[in-house]
């Protein structure tokens, strides 16, 4: 019905950081909360979709009434939005950590044993989002992304949609200032291919609710 234009349709979702293992106690992670993707995955589960939330390392509780499936690192993410395929809509709003650790010590590593400094050799990651976008017969029909700028945000967020190849991205600042990380607002950039539309600063819940609807929209009731 018209308050549940998303039945019968299948979402993925990722949400919050990624932890990348240094060795058994130590790991590396950026300031993601979940806030952001945690209320996506809510909107599109309050217009009846299906919805799947693929969640790294949060304090949040899982919303109601989507399937939250919780990993730790880029490559167990990955693996769960594979397990998740098919779905009709995907939103990568997890913030993915480009690079993990490239030999993770199986035990704890001591202090002082290579002198006074360490270093770490880094690999990088999968890209969850490029993957999605690029998976071929299995593309989701409709790939969202999202783009943390600190500068230019929407010109590199235009590169970023390209190079990708997301059909939609959505550019948010990041910059310490804006507190968009960790806080409860956001302002974001809809780009798609008929262009930029610029959104107010708003609550994340609304910046969900928004891109819900939006999304039902692109959509169309399920056959
Ligand atoms: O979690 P909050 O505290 O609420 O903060 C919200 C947020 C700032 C984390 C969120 O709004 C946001 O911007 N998420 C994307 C963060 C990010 O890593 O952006 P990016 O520009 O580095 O990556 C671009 C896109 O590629 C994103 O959709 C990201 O999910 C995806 N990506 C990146 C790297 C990678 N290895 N795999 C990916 O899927």
């Amino acid at each position: 019905g018209p308050d549940q234009p998303l039945k019968g349709r299948r979402a993925l979702v990722t949400s919050g950081p990624t932890h990348e293992p240094i060795d058994p106690v130590r790991y590396i992670a950026n300031r993601s909360s979940g806030k952001q993707g945690h209320a996506i995955a809510a909107a599109l589960a309050a217009l009846g979709a299906e919805v799947t939330l693929v969640t790294g390392p949060v304090t949040l509780p899982d919303p109601p009434g989507v399937r939250a499936m919780h990993v730790e690192s880029a490559r167990d993410m990955l693996a769960a939005c594979r397990e998740t395929l098919p779905v009709d809509v995907v939103v990568c709003a997890a913030a993915v950590a480009d690079w993990r650790v490239a030999d993770a010590a199986d035990q704890k590593l001591k202090k002082g044993s290579g002198g006074d400094a360490l270093a770490l050799s880094l690999t990088e990651n999968p890209d969850i989002l490029a993957t999605l976008s690029q998976a071929g017969e299995g593309r989701p029909g409709l790939v969202v992304g999202f783009a943390a700028e600190t500068e230019q945000v929407v010109e590199h967020a235009r590169a970023k949609r390209d190079r990708k190849g997301c059909d939609w991205i959505l550019a948010n600042d990041v910059s310490a200032a804006t507190g968009t990380f960790g806080g409860d607002a956001n302002t974001v950039h809809l780009i798609t291919a008929d262009g930029v539309e610029s959104w107010p600063a708003q609550s994340k819940a609304e910046v969900g609710r928004g891109l819900a609807a939006r999304i039902a929209d692109a959509l169309g009731p399920a056959a």
